[in-house]
């Protein structure tokens, strides 16, 4: 089914900015390298834990460049309804402080090796759960990173796949996301994506 649906597909690699660009009916999807914290998009996506709080990496930088009223928000979600933490796999929002992005979605990927097998179902559902919450917020783009791939240890081609296999079947429902960014910290994750992605 993805294979016929990526007929209707087109890929250009931007001069400019080498990034790789995939054109389908519904959304482009842009895969380039560069700082999740730095993309003018609606929502960045953010690779948090299940207590939402600070961390090291993505959570690390967007907690730190979005400044506090992030924190603040995602203090109150784990007073009221997370007070369990936020099961891995599931997303919430928060308003994106500082940010360029108005939002920050804050999804828990899962640690890999250690959720019984279900770590491809997991983490199809972080990236599906995100785009589901970008869709009610109306919102028009949004900005992966590489969840889970960092501290939980998810080998990067084979998350690869799972984002890609999430991102194609979740196109042709998507009505207000146009725009859906993978960013990378550095070439090599960013190549491996798209060699997963191929
Ligand atoms: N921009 C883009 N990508 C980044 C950035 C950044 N600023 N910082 C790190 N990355 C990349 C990493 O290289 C990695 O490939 O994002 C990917 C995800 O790495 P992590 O941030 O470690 O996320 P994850 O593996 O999901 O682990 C989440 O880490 O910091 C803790 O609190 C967090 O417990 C949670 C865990």
């Amino acid at each position: 089914m993805a294979a016929r649906r990526r007929e209707n597909w087109d890929s250009i690699l931007d001069p400019k900015t080498q990034a790789f660009r995939m054109f389908s009916m519904a959304a482009r999807i842009l895969v380039q390298v560069g700082d999740i914290t730095q993309q003018k998009v609606d929502a960045v996506v953010n690779a948090a834990n299940r207590e939402l709080t600070g961390g090291s990496g993505v959570n690390g930088a967007i907690h730190k460049a979005g400044g506090p009223e992030i924190y603040h928000f995602c203090e109150e979600l784990r007073a009221t309804r997370y007070r369990d933490g936020l099961p891995t796999g599931q997303s919430v929002i928060t308003p994106g402080g500082k940010l360029s992005a108005k939002w920050v979605i804050h999804t828990v990927g899962p640690k890999y090796g250690q959720h019984d097998g279900k770590e491809v179902e997991l983490l199809a559902s972080c990236y599906q759960t995100a785009l589901e919450l970008a869709e009610s917020h109306k919102l028009e783009s949004i900005a992966f990173p590489a969840i889970s791939t960092g501290v939980y240890g998810y080998p990067s081609d084979e998350a690869a796949k799972v984002a890609w296999q999430v991102i194609q079947d979740m196109l042709p429902k998507l009505k207000s996301v146009k725009e859906i960014r993978m960013v990378f910290f550095d070439e090599r994750a960013k190549r491996t994506w798209e060699d997963g992605a191929r």
